[in-house]
This record gives C-alpha cells, structure tokens and sequence, in this order.
C-alpha cells in the first residue's frame, strides 16, 4: 500500500512500516493544500497536526484510512471521509500519560509563577518577596472535566499531591474508570458550574465535541472562584476565549493553555492570540502529546494499526 505520513514521525517506525512491505512517503512539511496533491495514489494517511479537509479527501483517489496519531480527530472532516468511504482512526490513550504530566507542569507554574521567575533570574534581577504568595496545590479542590484516559491520569497526580478532586458526572463513562475513579476518591457532581463554583482549579480533558463546545463560557465563568486556575491541554474550542479574557482581567483568573484557535497548522510559524499573549496565562505550544515516551508509543500502535488494515482488522474507528 501507499502509505503518506504528513507529520513527524519516528525514523525507525517509518522503517517498520516499509519493511512491512509498503510503499512510505514521509512529508512532514506538508500544509492541508499541498495535502491534496500529495495524497494521489495514496492508500493511508496518517497525521498529526495537518488538518484534512473536505477538499483534500474529495481529491483523494485511493484513500481507504486516514489515521490521527493522537486522540483527536477534530482536524479531519471525518463527515467527508465517511460520505465516501474512508475511516477514522484515532491512537487512543498512547498519549495520555504525556498530556497529564504537562497539565500538571503548568498547575505547578502557575502556583508558584515559576516561568516569571525564571525571566527574572535570567535577566539578573532577585525578587523573592513577589515569589513568596503561592497559595500551594495541596489540600486544594481540583475539578476535572471529562474522566477518559488523560483525566484520570490527570486526577491521579492531582490525588498523589493531596487534593480533593471533583468531576462531571459522566453516565456513559466505562466501568474500569468508574472503579478507579472510586479507589481515587473522586467525588461526581451532575453539574459542571458546580465545579466552578466549588473548586480552586478546572481542568478540562475533554473531547471537542458539540456538546462541549465553550463548556467554559461566560456563564461558567462568573461562577467561578476569584483565583481560580483554569487549566486546558484538550482543544482551545472548550472555552470561549473572550469570556476567559474578561474573566481573568476581572476576577484575577490565571490559565495553563496548551492549545489555542490560531495555532499555525503546520507546528510551525507566528501567533497572534490575546490569550496567549496575557499576563495571567502560561502557554505552550500544543506540545502535551509531545515526549519521546508517547511519540514512540503512538507510533508504535501506528505501525500495528496499518499492519492489522493490510490482515482486514480496521483498528480504532471513531
Ligand atoms: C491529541 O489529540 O492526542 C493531541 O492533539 C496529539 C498531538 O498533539 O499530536
């Protein structure tokens, strides 16, 4: 099969991939334009960041799967591939572990201002009176937004480091999580302006979808507790930006932001984002998926998804 990966990927899985006997073409560079031309002859794609458009799979020929090396499929028109026969596959989990290590990192920063000061250090400047109000993480209340893989991997640290973690209620969520969730101690509200209105930090693990398009809205927002740490490594449509923006000049609330609506697609180039640019947020670059841990084990399950398509198994359709 011809097989087009248009992100970056690791070398050796691009050599497994091959000596199982297909055709690999590696074009990180690739934006969703020259996606369309590249993907003549192509069988399987497989991306990260590109989006996939409706255009792009309409000129497809050949595609028979498209593959997001993450969790997300919100990048791919997943109603175009459907129409004309194309599955969606997502690399559940493999992630996980990475994406609530840097959700942690970030509530971490927040509380102690730890990339301020590293600015200040930098530029020779001792300032430990303006590092000494930390409120600590400890005994606080933490609520989490969607109880999947990362969340909880995201509620276990946050138990580990002694807080009291709250999340929605989820009547769909899977018996294991509900168990673990259970030894956790997690407590369930129906409501997430309850989470709002009770916990000192909100973190979203939350699929985009439209349903929980802006779950952290205006409204949401005057519930919640002056101070509040809002924390968002999922997708940068949970929240309404310009509620976050008036939230944070009003009522003092700071954010760990991983993920913003104007991110280049191509991982690479300028930003312009008023949230990103505000003194109360901490961003990244979109980078929670990001270690050599979880690169290689989604690349790993890659290579097993294409090696189970060619055997006629089609691997976490979504
Ligand atoms: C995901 O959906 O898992 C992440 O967006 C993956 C990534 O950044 O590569």
């Amino acid at each position: 099969m011809r097989i087009l990966v248009a992100d970056t990927f690791p070398e050796d899985s691009l050599t497994e991939l091959s000596e199982l006997g297909h055709e690999c073409h590696y074009r990180p560079e690739l934006d969703s334009e020259q996606l369309r031309e590249a993907l003549l002859g192509t069988e399987i794609l497989v991306v990260r960041s590109t989006p996939v458009t409706s255009a792009a799979l309409e000129s497809a020929d050949a595609l028979r799967m498209v593959i997001r090396a993450g969790s997300g499929t919100n990048t791919i028109d997943r109603a175009t591939a459907s129409g004309i026969g194309v599955h969606v596959c997502n690399v559940p989990g493999r992630n996980a572990v990475a994406v609530a290590e840097l959700t942690f990192g970030l509530l971490l920063a927040l509380d102690r201002g730890i990339p301020d000061g590293v600015a200040d250090l930098r530029a020779g400047r001792w300032n430990k009176q303006h590092y000494s109000h930390a409120r600590g993480i400890y005994g606080r209340r933490v609520g989490v937004f969607g109880l999947g893989r990362i969340g909880l991997r995201f509620a276990e640290r946050a138990v580990a480091f002694g807080t009291h973690v709250h999340a929605v209620e989820n009547p769909e969520r899977d018996p294991r999580t509900k168990d673990r969730a259970t030894e956790l101690g997690i407590e369930f509200v129906a409501d997430p302006h309850e989470l709002a209105r009770t916990c000192d930090v909100l973190s979203l693990h939350l699929p985009l979808t439209d349903t929980t398009r802006h779950i952290v809205d205006r409204e949401l927002l005057a519930q919640a507790r002056p101070g509040t740490i809002l924390l968002n490594t999922s997708r940068s449509e949970l929240i309404d930006e310009n509620a976050l923006i008036e939230a944070m000049d009003t009522k003092g609330v700071r954010a760990g932001i991983d993920v913003f609506s104007e991110e280049p697609e191509s991982g690479r180039g300028t930003i312009e984002s008023r949230l990103a640019a505000h003194p109360n947020v901490y961003g990244t670059h979109h980078i929670g998926a990001s270690t050599e841990q979880a690169q290689r084990a989604v690349s790993d399950e890659v290579v097993r998804m294409v090696e189970s398509f060619d055997a006629g198994t089609v691997l976490h359709c979504v």
